[in-house]
C-alpha cells in the first residue's frame, strides 16, 4: 500500500513537472504568441504584428529586444550556478570559480550606499599621495597645484575608465586585423548632465556644500568646459597614423607619459598610434588649460561617477540584489562566467550536440551562399569568384568567445592566475577595482602579440561588445555563437527546424555575411589585407542591387540593410526550396502555417524600434512575403519589385 502511494506520488510529480516545462517547440511558439500584436497589419507594420507586445510585457524589467531577453535569461541561469557554488563544501580559492565566488559573495554582503563612490574615488587617486577633492579631505586644503589632468586620466585608465576627455583603446587593427593597435578618439558620450544633476553630484561627493557661495560658479564653469569640448571639431571618418612624437608635437599632449602610466611600461617615441578625430585632440589641451584644476578635477569626478553608474559598478537600491550581483560577475569577470555557465549547462554531451546542430546548419547555408556566388549575378571575374569563395570557405563558426582549446578551464584559470584578491574581502570597491585593473591590464597587453588565429582566436574588448548574446562576426574569419542564445525558447537542437533556422540560423548567417560587406572585402581568407577586391563597393551590379533598396531612410546603412535582405533570402529560400533538407512538415502543435511561423520567429531578431527599417527591407524583398500573409499587391511591405543582392 505504502509502495503504491509512493508510486502514485512519483507519477504525480512527473506529471506536474512536465506541465511546468513546455517542450522546446511549445516554448518557442509561446514566445511568438506572447510577443505578437495581431491587431497590427502584417502587410503594413510587420514589426508590431510580430513583436509589438514585447515591450509592454517587459517594461518593468527594462527589456527592449531579443538581446535583452536572452541576456536576462542567461544572467538568471548564471545566478543559479553561482548559488550552487556557494553551497559547495570545497572550492579551490585560487581557481577562477573561487575568485568569481568571492566577488559574488562580497557583492551580496554589500548594501547599496553612497559610501561606494567614496571608496572608488579613494582607491583611484589622481596622483601619488594626491586625493580627489571630496569631503574626505576633512577641512584640509586640496593641493590644487599638484593636480595634473593627464596623469589623473592615465591612472583612471588602468581601471578601465576610458571614456573621459579622450578614449584610448587597444583594438584589432582595421587595416591589418592580424595585429592590435592603440586607438585614440574623442569620447563617445556626453560627460555632463544638466545643471541640477551636476550640482547634486558635486554636493553628494562633498566637493562643495550645497549653500557654498561659489557652487553656482563651479557648476557654470564645468558646463562651460563641457561646452568647449563639444564645440571642438566633430569626429571625421578619416583615420590617421602618427608616431607618439608627432602626436605630441601636434597636440601638446604628452602621450608618452599617458601611455607609460596606463600600460605600466615605457613606449618608444617612434611608436605609432591610430587616431580618429584629430581636430578634437588638437584642441583638447587648450580647452582644459582655460580652466582651473579644481574645475577640471570636478569635471572628471562627474565623469567618473557617471562611468561607475553606466558600467554598473555601484549597486542600486530597489533592484534585486542577487540579480545585480550575478550581472556584475557576468559583466566584470566575463571570462570566468562563460566557462562556469558552459560547464554547468552544457555538460554530458550537450555541448557536442549543440555544436553539431549549429555547425550542420551553418554548412547548409554556406553551401547555399556558394551556389549563389557561382550563379554570379554580380558578374565577378573568375579570380574574384575564387577570392570570395575562399573567404567563405575559411569562415569558422564557434560556440563561445573563449579559444577552442582542449582544456578551457585551464585557460581560464591561467587567465585569472595573476588576479590577486583578498582572502576575506569586505570592501566591494576594492575587489571590483582589483578585477577591473586585472582585466584592463590583459586587454592592453594584447598589443604585444599578434591576433590569435583559428581555434585560438580570443580577444578582450572594452568598447561595449562584451555582453553580446547574438552571433557576431570577427574580422579574423570567425563567427562566435554565444552560449546565451543556445537556450529555450530561442534555440534547442530538439526544436522543429522552423524555429532553429528562422532565429539562430538567420542571425548566424547575417554575422557570416558581414565578411562580405564592401569594407571587409579587403581582407582575404587569412584576414590579410588585400587590394584585390578593395573596390568591391563600386562593383556596378552591387551598387545597382543596393540602390534598389528603399533609400529614403538610413541610406548610410545600405550595406547593413543588404545583409539583412540577403540573410533572410538565404535562410528562407533554402528552407522552403525544392531540395531542402529541412523538415517542412506542418507541426502538430499549432495551426499557424509553417511559413508564417518562420517569418514571425525570424522577426524577433529585429524587434527593436531602431530595426524597423531593417526588418521592412528584409521582408519587402522576400518574394514570398506577400503571399504568406495575403497582402494586397499595393501593400507597403509587398512591392512589385524585389531587390536581389548577390
Ligand atoms: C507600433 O505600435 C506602436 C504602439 O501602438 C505605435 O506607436 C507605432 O507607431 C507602431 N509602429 C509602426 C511602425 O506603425
Ligand atoms: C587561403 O587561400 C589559399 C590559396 O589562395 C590557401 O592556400 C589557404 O589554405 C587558404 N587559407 C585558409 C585559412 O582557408
Ligand atoms: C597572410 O600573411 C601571412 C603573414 O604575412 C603569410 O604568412 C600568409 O601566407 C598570408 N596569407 C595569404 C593567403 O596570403
Ligand atoms: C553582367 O554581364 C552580362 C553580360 O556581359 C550583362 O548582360 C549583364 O547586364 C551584367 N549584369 C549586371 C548586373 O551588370
Amino acid at each position: 500500500m505504502k509502495e503504491t502511494t509512493r508510486f502514485l506520488c512519483v507519477l504525480l510529480i512527473i506529471g506536474l513537472t512536465q506541465s511546468r516545462h513546455p517542450s522546446p517547440d511549445e516554448a518557442a511558439l509561446d514566445f511568438i504568441y506572447k510577443n505578437m500584436d495581431d491587431t497590427a497589419n502584417p502587410c503594413q507594420d510587420f514589426q508590431n504584428f510580430s513583436s509589438g507586445n514585447f515591450e509592454a510585457l517587459h517594461k518593468e524589467a527594462k527589456l527592449y529586444d531579443l538581446q535583452d531577453s536572452i541576456r536576462d535569461a542567461s544572467t538568471g541561469k548564471l545566478q543559479i550556478v553561482l548559488e550552487k557554488l556557494r553551497d559547495r563544501v570545497f572550492i579551490d580559492e585560487s581557481s577562477a570559480e573561487g575568485k568569481a565566488l568571492r566577488f559574488y559573495e562580497t557583492c551580496l554582503n554589500t548594501s547599496p550606499s553612497r559610501q561606494l563612490f567614496f571608496s572608488f574615488l579613494e582607491l583611484m587617486p589622481p596622483g601619488e599621495d594626491l586625493p580627489w577633492p571630496t569631503s574626505r579631505l576633512r577641512g584640509s586644503r586640496w593641493p590644487e597645484e599638484r593636480f595634473e589632468w593627464l596623469e589623473a586620466l592615465a591612472r583612471l585608465r588602468r581601471f578601465g575608465i576610458e571614456n573621459l576627455l579622450f578614449r584610448m583603446n587597444v583594438v584589432q587593427d582595421w587595416v591589418d586585423p592580424n595585429h592590435f593597435v592603440v586607438y585614440l578618439k574623442r569620447p563617445t558620450y556626453p560627460t555632463i548632465l544638466d545643471e541640477n544633476s551636476n550640482k547634486d553630484i558635486l554636493v553628494g561627493i562633498g566637493i562643495l556644500k550645497k549653500n557654498h557661495p561659489s557652487i553656482n560658479t563651479l557648476v557654470a564653469d564645468i558646463m562651460a568646459l563641457d561646452d568647449d569640448l563639444q564645440n571642438l571639431p566633430p569626429e571625421e571618418s578619416r583615420s590617421y597614423t602618427l608616431s607618439i612624437e608627432e602626436f605630441e608635437d601636434q597636440t601638446g599632449i604628452q602621450l608618452s607619459k599617458y601611455l607609460e602610466i596606463s600600460f605600466g611600461r615605457p613606449f618608444d617615441p617612434s611608436f605609432e598610434v591610430k587616431i580618429v578625430g584629430m581636430g578634437y585632440l588638437e584642441g583638447l589641451k587648450a580647452v582644459i588649460e582655460k580652466y582651473t584644476n579644481k574645475v577640471v578635477a570636478s569635471y572628471m569626478i562627474i565623469g567618473i561617477v557617471r562611468s561607475l553608474i553606466q558600467q554598473q559598478l555601484v549597486l542600486k537600491t530597489g533592484s534585486n540584489h542577487q540579480v545585480q550581483c550575478s550581472t556584475a560577475v557576468r559583466r566584470h569577470m566575463e571570462v570566468a562566467s562563460e566557462v562556469l555557465y558552459k560547464d554547468y549547462y552544457f555538460r554530458q554531451g550537450r555541448l557536442q550536440r549543440y555544436d553539431r546542430a549549429v555547425q550542420q546548419m551553418f554548412e547548409v547555408f554556406r553551401a547555399a551562399f556558394l551556389k549563389r556566388i557561382e550563379k554570379n549575378r554580380l558578374n565577378l571575374t573568375a579570380e574574384e569568384q575564387t577570392f570570395v569563395k575562399q573567404k567563405l570557405r575559411a569562415i569558422k563558426v564557434r560556440l563561445g568567445s573563449l579559444p577552442n582549446v582542449p582544456d578551457q578551464r585551464r585557460f581560464v584559470n591561467d587567465f585569472y592566475s595573476d588576479l590577486e584578491l583578498e582572502k576575506h574581502p569586505t570592501n566591494l570597491a576594492k575587489i571590483l577595482l582589483n578585477i577591473l585593473e586585472h582585466r584592463t591590464r590583459h586587454t592592453l597587453k594584447q598589443l604585444d602579440r599578434p591576433t590569435p588565429k583559428g581555434n585560438h582566436f580570443f580577444r578582450l574588448e572594452e568598447l561595449g561588445y562584451i555582453l553580446q548574446t547574438e552571433p557576431y562576426y570577427r574580422t579574423s574569419n570567425l563567427v562566435v555563437v554565444p552560449y546565451d542564445i543556445l537556450q529555450e525558447p530561442y534555440f534547442s537542437p530538439d526544436q522543429h527546424d522552423v524555429f532553429k533556422v528562422s532565429l539562430l540560423g538567420f542571425s548566424m548567417i547575417r554575422a557570416v555575411l558581414e565578411n562580405f560587406k564592401p569594407y571587409n572585402m579587403r581582407f582575404d581568407n587569412e584576414s590579410n589585407y588585400s587590394e584585390f577586391m578593395e573596390n568591391f563597393g563600386e562593383n556596378f551590379a552591387y551598387v545597382e542591387a543596393t540602390n534598389c533598396l528603399d533609400r529614403s531612410k538610413e541610406s548610410s546603412q545600405l550595406n547593413e540593410h543588404a545583409i539583412n535582405v540577403l540573410a533572410l533570402k538565404l535562410v528562407y529560400d533554402t528552407y522552403f526550396g525544392e531540395d531542402s533538407k529541412f523538415s517542412q512538415e506542418q507541426p502538430s502543435f499549432t495551426k499557424l502555417p509553417l511559413k508564417q511561423i518562420f517569418l514571425l520567429n525570424f522577426a524577433q531578431n529585429l524587434m527593436y524600434k531602431w530595426n524597423t527599417v531593417r526588418l521592412n527591407q528584409a521582408v519587402r524583398n522576400l518574394n514570398d512575403f506577400g503571399e504568406v500573409f495575403n497582402c494586397p499587391a499595393d501593400a507597403f511591405l509587398n512591392p512589385e519589385t524585389k531587390c536581389e543582392i548577390w
